[in-house]
This record gives structure tokens, sequence and C-alpha cells, in this order.
């Protein structure tokens, strides 16, 4: 069975620390579009350079550049089992090349034939006030570029303006959508994506 799975969820949400822990028990790799650009910025590459200012504002860089590094990514052979992406798609225009993408056969793509190119999206859920908590948190404690105050707020607008009407979109293209309350500890929430992903893919 193919595990594509894709994690949506507000900055904070806890979609890579979640993801880290489900990449283990599953076997399939941990695709992370944030990590992936930082990785770019730290090497200087020239996708890093125009990626840099954009990141650290707070902004989306363009659908073009991310969809073609997620396009290679998927190509490569540990993606042939599944994967989880995490980060993308991150507005309906990356969502539809995804699909493109995964329809083309890449990623796992489609062995099953003929059905969703995603198997399932997990959407976690956690309050405002504790995003910002943990947001200002990893400021104070890894000093990450963006997680100032001024670019944490745009990121978080951005998200509800293009990446949260993503759990409308899947839907309406028959892939179910996992509604996981991510508050609580790290234990408590990953117990949670378990226990739903059981009834779908695990
Ligand atoms: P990205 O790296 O994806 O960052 P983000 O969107 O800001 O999301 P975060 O990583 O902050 O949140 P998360 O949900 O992963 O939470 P995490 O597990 O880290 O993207 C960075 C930038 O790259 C974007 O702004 C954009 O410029 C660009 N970009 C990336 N993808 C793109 C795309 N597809 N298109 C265009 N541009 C793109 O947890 C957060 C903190 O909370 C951590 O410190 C963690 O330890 C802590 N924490 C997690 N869970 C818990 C818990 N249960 N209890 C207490 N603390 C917790
Ligand atoms: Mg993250």
């Amino acid at each position: 069975m193919t595990r594509r799975i894709l994690f949506l969820g507000p900055q904070g949400s806890g979609k890579g620390t979640q993801a880290v822990k489900l990449s283990v028990l599953l076997g399939v790799p941990h695709i992370s579009t944030g990590d992936m650009l930082r990785a770019a910025v730290a090497d200087g590459t020239e996708l890093g350079r125009r990626a840099e200012a954009i990141m650290a504002a707070g902004d989306l860089v363009p659908d073009d550049l991310v969809v073609a590094m997620v396009a290679e990514r998927l190509g490569a052979d540990d993606a042939h089992c599944g994967f989880l992406l995490d980060g993308f798609p991150r507005t309906e225009v990356q969502a539809r090349a995804l699909d493109e993408a995964l329809s083309a056969g890449q990623g796992a793509g489609v062995e099953g034939g003929g059905g969703a190119a995603v198997d399932v999206v997990v959407l976690l859920e956690v309050d405002h006030d504790e995003l910002m908590r943990r947001l200002l948190q990893r400021a104070a404690d890894q000093g990450r570029s963006d997680d100032t105050a001024e670019s944490i707020e745009r990121r978080l607008s951005i998200y509800w303006e293009e990446t949260a009407p993503l759990a409308e979109y899947y839907p309406a293209h028959g892939v179910d959508v996992a509604r996981i309350d991510g508050m609580g500890s790290v234990d408590e929430v990953f117990s949670r994506i378990t226990k739903a992903l059981s009834e779908e893919t695990l």
C-alpha cells in the first residue's frame, strides 16, 4: 500500500515535529519544503539566493520554484513507497501541480491505479495563542530567522488566506482530511494521528 500523506496546519501547529515521528514509524521520507529551502539558503544555491529575503519576510516563495523543487524530490527512489509532505502544497496552484506530478508517475504515483493522487491529509488544529507561544519560544531557543513577531504574523495571515482553503480542496477531489486536535503534548498529538491514520492507511 502506498502512503502519500500531506500535513496541513498553521505555522507552529507541529507539522514538522509530527512528520519526523511518523516518517520513522512508516518508513517513508519526510519532505519539508521549509527545510529544503533553508538548506538551499545555507548552501548559497541560486534557489536559496532567490528565496532568502522572501522567507525572512514570511512571504511565500513563488509557486514555480517550489513546485520544481518538490517534483524533483518526489522523483527520487526513496519516495517510491510513499512520503510525508510538510509545508507543501500551500496554495491551490501547488495542490494542482502535485496532483499532476503524482499522476505523471512521480512519488509512488499510481500503483493502485486511477485513485486520488494523495491518500490522506492530516490537518493539525491549534489555538492562535498556543501557535504564538510555540513560535516565540522557538525564536528564543533556536533563533530561526523568520520567527520574528512581524514574520510570524505575516505567515499566519498567508496561511489563512492561501493555505487553509486546501482543507476544502482535498475533500472536493476525493481525499479525506483527518482533523487532529494539535493541542497538548507531542506524544498526545502523535497518538491521535496514528489512531486516525489506522482507519486510513497504516
Ligand atoms: P516552513 O519551514 O514550512 O515553516 P512554517 O510554515 O513557518 O511552519 P513551522 O515550521 O514554523 O511550523 P510547523 O507546523 O512545522 O511546526 P513545528 O513542528 O516546527 O516554511 C518556512 C518558509 O519557507 C515559509 O514562510 C515560506 O517562505 C517558505 N516555504 C516553505 N514551503 C513553501 C511552499 N510550499 N510554498 C512557498 N513557500 C514555502 O513546531 C513549531 C515549534 O513548536 C517547534 O519549536 C516545536 O518544538 C514546538 N512544538 C511542536 N509541537 C508541540 C507541542 N505539541 N507542544 C509544545 N511545543 C510543540
Ligand atoms: Mg515546520
